[in-house]
């Protein structure tokens, strides 16, 4: 039994061997591909990489996603997505990896700070301005709140007294914010005068949440919206206060040396 069976694996491995078929080198060989992945440098960057280290051989060559197969297992200048690096040894025999490249961070260690420089605007026009400085970063562009649009100048005119949030956007699309406050210019004397004048003389028909002229003469804005209506009713027409006496000459003083002076809320 013992030689049966010797011969009849001498004779399986003879006919083996004892056809003319060379043997192939890549049978049962499991070439495993290696990878060190760079991600790219954001979205749209071409600047990742694959390193790439092949175990199943020795003599090793590379190709990247079908092209021809080069000296270096290392391939630069990729794009997001995902790659197959083939590795083919010096018999031939190949064997393949897929790597996938992200897009990075474009944002990742930078610091873009904010810097506002703010004027105030007169309270009841809109003369405030805003300019930003940007650091940290370049190609920046500038808006004012998340509903405005990015323009490329840093400043800011023609603003209302307000609360805003100023937006600065590096080429990269790196945004950062910085909450700026245009203030209101200060009363000044003459308007001040003004609204003393309207609160003594004019009163109740005209101030309160509910006058009973059904016209507000009550906050700083109405007074300077109203204003050439005022003047021409209280010191030209003596028409108000309504049912007289009309204002005296200094109260009438009062209302045209304002507007004379450009009838502000500054002034
Ligand atoms: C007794 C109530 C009363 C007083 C006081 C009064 N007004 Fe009037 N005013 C009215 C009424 C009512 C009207 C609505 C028009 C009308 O009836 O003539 C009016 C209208 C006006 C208007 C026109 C508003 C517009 O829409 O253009 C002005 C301006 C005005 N008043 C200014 C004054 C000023 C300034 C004073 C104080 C110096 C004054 N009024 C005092 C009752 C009053």
């Amino acid at each position: 039994m013992t030689f049966v069976g010797l011969a009849l694996l001498f004779f399986l491995s003879c006919s083996k061997s004892g056809t003319d078929e060379p043997a192939n080198p890549c049978e049962g060989l499991t070439i495993v591909v290696n990878g060190t992945v760079t991600n790219t440098a954001g979205p749209g960057s071409t600047t990742g990489s694959i390193a790439a280290t092949a175990k199943g051989g020795s003599g090793f060559t590379f190709s990247l996603n079908n092209g021809p197969f080069q000296a270096s297992g290392t391939f630069s200048n990729l794009a997001a997505g995902t790659h197959t690096i083939r590795a083919k040894n010096s018999d031939g025999c190949i064997g393949s990896g897929s790597f996938t490249v992200s897009d990075g961070d474009p944002c990742a260690g930078k610091t873009i700070s904010v810097t506002v420089d703010v004027s105030s605007s007169e309270k009841c026009g809109k003369t405030g301005t805003i300019t930003v400085t940007a650091s940290g970063s370049t190609g920046f562009t500038y808006r004012l709140n998340a509903s405005g649009t990015y323009q490329a100048s840093n400043n800011f005119t023609g603003l209302e007294p307000g609360n805003y949030t100023v937006y600065a956007k590096d080429a990269a699309g790196c945004e950062t914010t910085k909450a700026a406050t245009v203030g209101a210019v200060a009363n000044g004397p003459l308007f001040t005068a003004v609204v003393t004048l309207i609160n003594s003389k004019c009163s109740g028909c005209h101030t309160g949440t509910n006058p009973t002229s059904g016209i507000s003469l009550g906050t700083d804005c109405a007074i300077v919206e109203k204003k050439n209506s005022i003047k021409s009713q209280a010191v030209d027409l003596e028409t108000m206060p309504k049912g007289g006496p009309a204002l005296s000459a200094a109260d009438k003083k009062v209302i045209t040396d304002w507007i004379t002076a450009g009838g502000k809320t500054s002034d």
